[in-house]
């Protein structure tokens, strides 16, 4: 399939990227602003469109790697070009295919191909592409055609159901931004404890945490004063604590003893449930 972007941001750098080292046959970048669509084109050593509708016309399948609040209205800006027969697709973890409205009627297809990983650098990023896992939506045959491609780099790629589009997405922003709000608050803690120039060595531990969750999972990973059962502890860190750190600690708490509890049934986690309560 012959491919093309329109948007050249950070996913439509990072994808283009990937495919064309993937040998996959890249025809180039339209864009907003002309400057990133011809510097991503000569990285890639595709071409630049000025016109939307030209690559439109050169591609199979046509990535709008746009802000998520402009993909419909990006859609409905290109429909009554020539899209016949062109497969659309999305990067956006959250909105399905249903984005590309009334795509159907103008003999075209759309789907959602999201990406799970974080692209905070649109020159780097790609490196990442190899191991990521992609969530894939949309009608046939556009979905098994892209999900083709997409096993064929490597990549491990499953189809999801539209309506768990924000469950799905929300899954990706409990691990990854809410880590970030997690290490925020711990750098902040540590800041208050005199020991601000060592945040480093807590975000080592935030890393050796991460390697043992991916590699034994999140219940046989819980270690820490909720998996011993230990309430005066627990009760020493509600003590230090105020307004919503003391919340969140509490919340988070209460999450951790449904884990702690499916690691070690046979403990009695009653008072800490007591105390978080
Ligand atoms: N970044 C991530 O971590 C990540 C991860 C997974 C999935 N995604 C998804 O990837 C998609 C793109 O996100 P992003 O992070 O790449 O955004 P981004 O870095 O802000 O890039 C958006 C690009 O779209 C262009 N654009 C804006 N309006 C346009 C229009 N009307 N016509 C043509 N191009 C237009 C922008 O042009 P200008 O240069 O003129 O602004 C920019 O090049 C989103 O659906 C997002 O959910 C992002």
């Amino acid at each position: 399939m012959n491919i093309g972007f329109i948007g050249a941001g950070k996913a439509g750098f990072c994808l283009g990227q990937y495919l064309a080292e993937k040998g996959q046959a890249l025809v180039g970048y339209a864009s907003r602003s002309p400057g990133p669509a011809q510097e991503a084109a000569s990285l890639t050593g595709s071409a630049y469109f000025p016109d939307p509708m030209a690559l439109i016309k050169a591609a199979d399948l046509i990535f709008l790697t746009v802000p998520d609040g402009l993909i419909e209205s990006v859609w409905l800006s290109l429909a009554d070009g020539p899209v016949a027969g062109k497969i659309f697709a999305h990067c956006s973890g959250s909105l399905s295919s249903e984005a590309f409205v009334g795509i159907e009627s103008k003999g075209a297809q759309g789907i959602s191909l999201h990406p799970l990983m974080a692209i905070p650098d649109k020159l780097r990023s790609h490196k990442l592409l190899a191991e990521t896992f992609f969530a894939i939506e949309g009608p046939e045959p556009a979905l098994s055609r892209v999900l083709g491609l997409v096993a064929s780099l490597g990549n491990e790629v499953r189809p999801l159901d539209k309506a768990k589009k924000p469950l799905y997405h929300c899954a990706a922003a409990f691990v990854s931004n809410f880590s970030v709000a997690l290490a925020f608050a711990g750098a902040e803690m540590l800041e208050s404890c005199g020991l601000g120039e060592a945040q480093g060595a807590l975000f080592r531990l935030m890393l050796s945490n991460a390697r043992s969750i991916g590699e034994y999972g999140p219940v046989a990973a819980l270690t820490g004063p909720v998996e011993r059962g230990d309430a005066g502890t627990v009760a020493g860190h509600l003590a230090v604590l105020s307004g919503e750190d003391r919340e969140l600690y509490r919340l988070l708490a209460k999450k951790l003893l449904k884990v702690a509890a499916l690691k070690r049934p046979e403990r009695d986690y009653a008072s800490l449930a007591a105390l978080l309560a």
